[in-house]
Formats: structure tokens, C-alpha cells, sequence
């Protein structure tokens, strides 16, 4: 369950005044809306589209263990496309918003779109600019996108002769989608013949991996910047950082994502508009040029470097742990804004209004993620109105909570800083218990530290 109370209800109130109201289109009544996917990010979708829209019908596939009760089942899996396209017609759904990569890959939105449905996500050939990391890094070196320098090679002998010349430190890239598992920062050559073998001689990426993508290895930190666009404006969003290694201080494996503060001290005004001019608007308006317009939510990952932004990936979706962040700290309607652009109408001259304060989430995983972990195991969550718990990889066994996944639950607190919502997001994690559970204890220590250790 999603605690809900302790939190201000004028939050919710609309800030939208030049987007039309939201009507349903197709149905007399009550507005329906389904959520595609069933992680931790779709319940923050879920949450918030339910606060800006209380009287909404909410429809989710095959929720986890948290989203009971605040959605109604459809038993259909993402991928199922032409059973969800006709479960959306038959049921007279107003809106569907997309929250995985994988069906906007397979191009569930083109489907969508092609039966006059509204829904909210990029089509196929746009879904690109996340699905083939070559893609990509052409379209950015194209159109004078600031990102790291590159090579794609499908030939081994060819990777290995340019990594022997190129040198280390350098970052290995598989080109297609790998589960966030598809990136090898290496620090040596010898890394990185390791990397660029298993990806184009191996097994272990599949087609994901028939194409590399070596590039420059870039220093700074790292900053997630969502976009609302309607394929001509965009509409940024409240930057975020993720903490991508399993272990404290950056340290382990790459995962999905231990854990995500919002607001950013580094992304200044001035910085936040540089990165709409030079990243932003730049990929919008390219992606029109070449026949792909995108609509839907661009997330620009960036590295700030001493160069400035520069784009590390980008992906044609919310970031997930980042929106269990920036949702919560959303005052105005996410759900305007949605449902203009998947109904193919305009954004211009829509703002989004921010609440003051800061929000922090901390990812608690099974033992032995990012690699094999158990599931099935029982969860306990105690009341704590103070948080809101979102689930991931949670499953509703028989009335009992149970684990069902690498990453079960965000937690997520707000406060007036960082360090205070760091704090209790992690006393709050610190209580929730499943065998194994394991959690990163310094969530926003980058911005702990810039503000000197504690209260800004
Ligand atoms: P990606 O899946 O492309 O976001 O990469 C996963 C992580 O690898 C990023 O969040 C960065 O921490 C790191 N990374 C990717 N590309 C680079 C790069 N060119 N330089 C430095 N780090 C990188
Ligand atoms: N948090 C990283 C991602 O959503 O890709």
C-alpha cells in the first residue's frame, strides 16, 4: 500500500490553463486509463495519475503486490499488443500510458495509434533512439549533439584492433537492449577485449549484443533529465540523480537503479536551459528531420562534464527509480500534459509547477541482484505514513506479500532537503524486512556533501 496520508491535497491541484481539460473521449462518464507494466515506476505512474484524476477508472497488467486495490487487474502481459489493442477498444479506454521500453521497441504506440487509440509513448521507429544505441550516437553526431566520441563495429578483429589503438579507460557498449546489463566501463584494454568479445564472438547478449559501440570515457556526474514532448516542444522536467552501482559508494556492479534523489543543486536554471538548447530541442527537432518524430517522454541521461552536458543514453521512457522521485515532488497534473500529447495535440505554452522541497528514494533488492536472486520470499511493510512505498518486484500470494523480483520496492520520502529525505527514506527502508533485503545506506551523498554534510 501506498501511504497517502501526510501529504497536502492542494498538491494536486492543475496548472494547465491553456491544455484542455480532461474529458473522456471515447465514453460517457467516468475517464479510463491504463498503465502498461508493472514496476515500480508504473506505481508511481498509478500514484500520481490517481491523485490528479480521483474519480478516474484505473487499469494496470497484471499488477504487482502494491498496486491492488488502487488499479483493476488486466490479465495481459505488456508484450501482448494485439490482445491489449483489443482489450483497450472493447472496454472503451480513454488513454494508455506506456511505462517499459520493450513493447514501445516491439511498437506497441504505432498499434495503438494506427486504431485511432490514444497512447502515450513513441512509436517504433522513434522507440529507436533507446532500442539501438547506434542509432543513437548517429543521430547525435548528425545533428551536433554533445556526447562521448564513438565507433560501432559488427566485426570482432575490427573492435579489437580500434580498442588496442584507442586505448583505456573506454566504455563498451551492446547496441541493442540489454537491461540496463548491456554497458562495460572498463579500465583497462584488457577489460575491454574481454567485453567487446563476449558481446560480438558470445552468446550471453544475444542480437542485443551483434552490434558494439566503443566510445570515449567521460568524467563527471551523471544527471537524468525527463522530457514531456509532443514532438515539436518539450517540456522538462525536475532533473534527477540514480545511483547506478549496487554498493556504497559507487561501488559493484551496474544495476537498474539502488536509488534516485530529486532536486539536483548542480542543475542550476542556467544549466537546465543549456541542456534544453543543446540536447533537448536539438533531438526533438532531429528526430522530426528524419522521419521519427517522437512523442511521448524523452529521458536524456547526461554526464556533466568540464565541457559541460554531454548525452551518456537516452531512453524513450520514465527512468525508474528516478520517477518515484520527481512524481512525488510534481504539483500540477501529469495526467493534462499525457493526455494532450497521446492524442496528438500540442504542449505549447504548458508549464509544470514544482513543489519546494526534496524527494529521495531508496531501492531495497533481493540478495545476490543485479545477478540471481530468490523470490517468493515474504514481505512485511509496517504503516508509515511518512513514506510513500512503492512497489517493484512484489506479487500478491494467496493474500501474502511476497518477493518476485531483483528490485522489490522504492521507498521514497519527502522533506525540505535532501540529507532529511535521504534520512527517511533509509529509517523507512531499515524497517521493511524480507530475507536478504538489501538497500544502499547513502542515497543523495553527492548532494549531502555539497551541502556541506546536512541541512542546506
Ligand atoms: P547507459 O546504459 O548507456 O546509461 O550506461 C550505464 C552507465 O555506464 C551510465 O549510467 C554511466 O555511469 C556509465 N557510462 C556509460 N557511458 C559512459 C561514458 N561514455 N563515460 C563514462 N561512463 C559511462
Ligand atoms: N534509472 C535508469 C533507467 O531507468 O534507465
Amino acid at each position: 500500500m501506498v501511504a497517502q496520508r501526510g501529504f497536502d491535497p492542494h498538491r494536486t491541484r492543475l496548472y494547465h490553463p491553456r491544455l484542455r481539460s480532461i474529458t473522456p473521449s471515447q465514453t460517457a462518464g467516468t475517464v479510463k486509463i491504463l498503465i502498461v507494466g508493472n514496476g515500480g515506476r508504473e506505481h508511481a505512474l498509478l500514484w500520481k495519475l490517481r491523485r490528479d484524476a480521483p474519480d478516474a477508472e484505473l487499469f494496470v497488467t497484471q499488477p504487482n503486490g502494491g498496486m491492488r486495490g488502487l488499479a483493476t487487474p488486466v490479465p495481459l502481459a505488456p508484450g501482448e499488443i494485439q490482445a491489449l489493442a483489443g482489450w483497450v477498444q472493447a472496454n472503451g479506454v480513454d488513454l494508455t500510458v506506456v511505462g517499459p521500453e520493450a513493447p514501445l521497441a516491439a511498437g506497441i504506440a504505432d498499434h495503438f495509434a494506427d486504431r485511432g487509440l490514444a497512447v502515450f509513448g513513441p512509436r517504433k521507429a522513434a522507440a529507436e533512439i533507446e532500442s539501438s544505441k547506434s542509432f543513437a550516437k548517429g543521430l547525435m553526431q548528425r545533428h551536433g549533439i554533445p556526447t562521448a566520441e564513438f565507433r560501432v563495429f559488427d566485426q570482432l578483429p575490427d573492435a579489437e584492433a580500434y580498442l588496442r589503438e584507442a586505448g583505456a579507460p573506454v566504455v563498451v557498449k551492446a547496441s541493442g537492449l540489454a537491461a540496463g546489463k548491456g554497458v562495460v566501463v572498463c579500465e583497462t584494454v584488457a577489460e575491454a577485449l574481454m567485453a567487446v568479445r563476449e558481446m560480438l564472438g558470445g552468446s550471453a547478449y544475444g542480437t542485443a549484443g551483434a552490434q558494439v559501440v566503443i566510445e570515449e570515457f567521460m568524467r563527471g556526474e551523471e544527471l537524468s533529465v525527463f522530457a514531456l514532448t509532443d514532438g515539436t516542444d518539450v517540456l522538462a522536467m525536475l532533473p534527477a540523480q540514480d545511483h547506478k552501482r549496487v554498493g556504497e559508494g559507487e561501488t559493484g556492479p551496474n544495476t537498474g537503479g539502488m536509488g534516485a534523489y530529486a532536486p539536483v543543486s548542480l542543475a542550476t536554471p542556467e544549466l537546465l536551459e543549456r541542456v534544453e538548447r543543446d540536447v533537448l530541442r536539438p533531438t526533438i527537432a532531429a528526430m522530426a528531420e528524419e522521419g521519427r518524430p517522437f512523442r511521448g517522454l524523452l529521458y536524456a541521461g547526461l554526464m556533466l562534464t568540464e565541457s559541460g552536458p554531454r548525452v551518456v543514453e537516452f531512453n524513450c521512457r520514465f527512468g525508474d527509480p528516478e520517477t518515484q522521485v520527481v512524481l512525488p515532488l510534481l504539483r500540477s497534473s501529469l495526467l493534462e500534459p499525457v493526455l494532450e500529447i497521446a492524442r496528438g495535440g500540442s504542449i505549447a505554452g504548458a508549464r509544470l509547477e514544482w513543489e519546494p522541497g526534496a524527494a529521495a528514494t531508496t531501492v531495497l533488492a533481493s540478495a545476490g541482484y543485479p545477478g540471481d536472486y530468490p523470490s517468493g520470499l515474504p514481505v512485511h511493510i509496517p504503516e508509515d505514513p511518512g513514506v510513500l512505498v512503492f512497489h517493484a518486484g512484489t506479487r500478491d500470494e494467496d493474500g501474502r506479500l511476497v518477493t518476485s523480483g531483483g528490485r522489490v520496492l522504492a521507498v521514497t520520502a519527502l522533506a525540505p532537503t535532501v540529507a532529511d529525505a535521504a534520512e527517511r527514506s533509509r529509517a523507512a527502508a531499515e524497517r521493511i524486512s524480507f530475507e536478504g533485503k538489501q538497500f544502499r545506506r547513502d542515497i543523495g551523498w553527492r548532494e549531502i556533501a555539497r551541502a556541506g554534510g546536512g541541512h542546506a
